[in-house]
This record gives C-alpha cells, structure tokens and sequence, in this order.
C-alpha cells in the first residue's frame, strides 16, 4: 500500500465507522501491517492508506518489548484521559520529522477486534501515546496539529521555504 504524505488534503478526511468484519476487511489489515512493517512505523491507520474506515494497526515492540505484538484497533474511543505526558512523536505521512507532543498519560480505549469482538484495553507511556496518535488520524487530526503555536509557526515557515521536513 502507498502511505499518504503530508500535506495531501485526504489525511484531514473524517472515516467511517465498519460495519462488515468480513474477509476484505482482514486482508487490508494484513496488507496495513505488511506496510507498517516495511515502513519501520509503531503505527499506522486506514485514513494513511486510503482506506477511509475508523482502524488502525500498532506495534511499538521495537521500542518496548513489553508489547511485541500487532494490535488492531477498529471502531476505537478514547473512553478515559488522565494526567499529561510529552514525547517525541512522528509519523508516516510526515518522513523525517519528529516533535515532542503533549497527551494524556493514560487512556482508557473500547475497541473491537477483526471478528467484531468489543475489547477494552488500557494504556500508558509510549502505548498510550502511539494509541492517541492514530487515533487522532481517524478524525483527520495530525500530530503537527497539537503543537504549541511557536512550534506550528516555526514548522509552517519551513514548509513554506519548501524546506524538506
Ligand atoms: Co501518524
């Protein structure tokens, strides 16, 4: 699958809720892992790929052991915020750029599996964060988009001097 970069307008594209957990369905969250994979990312969502439905895919196993391990999100809320956090965030459709975010600390998220199963998970530190991350993605929400406005500033004048990023 082909990632979508920055600043193409489809990534602020709101997704649809699954209805069918079907074999379609499996076989673009195995082709979204291949691509995951093959991009080095912790982290990618179907809005990335043009596949505009509310899921996304982690695996933070190569930063923390813990959690080696392919998780599928699909229909996802964030049910429960606590406290702040801050880390240095990057993204897919944004190759080479990394800025340090605020989020919550943890996180409480309802999901359902690929066979349509409700799940409840929760969630701190680097998870809780990649888990906020991609969620965000699903409602056209960008990482760049949570940064102080000194930092948003500093980033659009690199864009506009047609700086790569
Ligand atoms: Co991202």
């Amino acid at each position: 699958m082909e990632i979508i970069k920055y600043p193409d307008e489809r990534l602020r594209q709101k997704s649809e809720p699954v209805r069918a957990f079907d074999r379609k369905l499996h076989s673009v969250l195995d082709e979204m892992a291949r691509t995951m994979y093959g991009a080095r990312g912790v982290g990618l969502a179907g809005a990335q790929v043009g596949f505009f439905y509310r899921v996304f895919i982690v695996d933070i196993g190569s930063q923390d052991e813990r959690f080696e391990k392919l998780f599928e999100f699909i229909n996802p809320e964030i049910t429960w915020r606590d406290g702040k956090t801050s880390w240095e965030e990057g993204c897919l459709s944004l190759p080479g750029y990394t800025e340090t975010v605020n989020r919550a600390a943890r996180i409480t998220i309802r999901y359902q599996d690929r066979l349509g199963q409700p799940q409840v998970m929760e969630a701190d530190e680097l998870l809780g964060v990649a888990l906020q991350h991609e969620n965000d993605h699903l409602d056209g929400v960008l990482f760049i988009d949570r940064l102080s406005p000194l930092k948003r500033r500093f980033l659009k004048r690199k864009l506009e001097k047609g700086l790569e990023l």
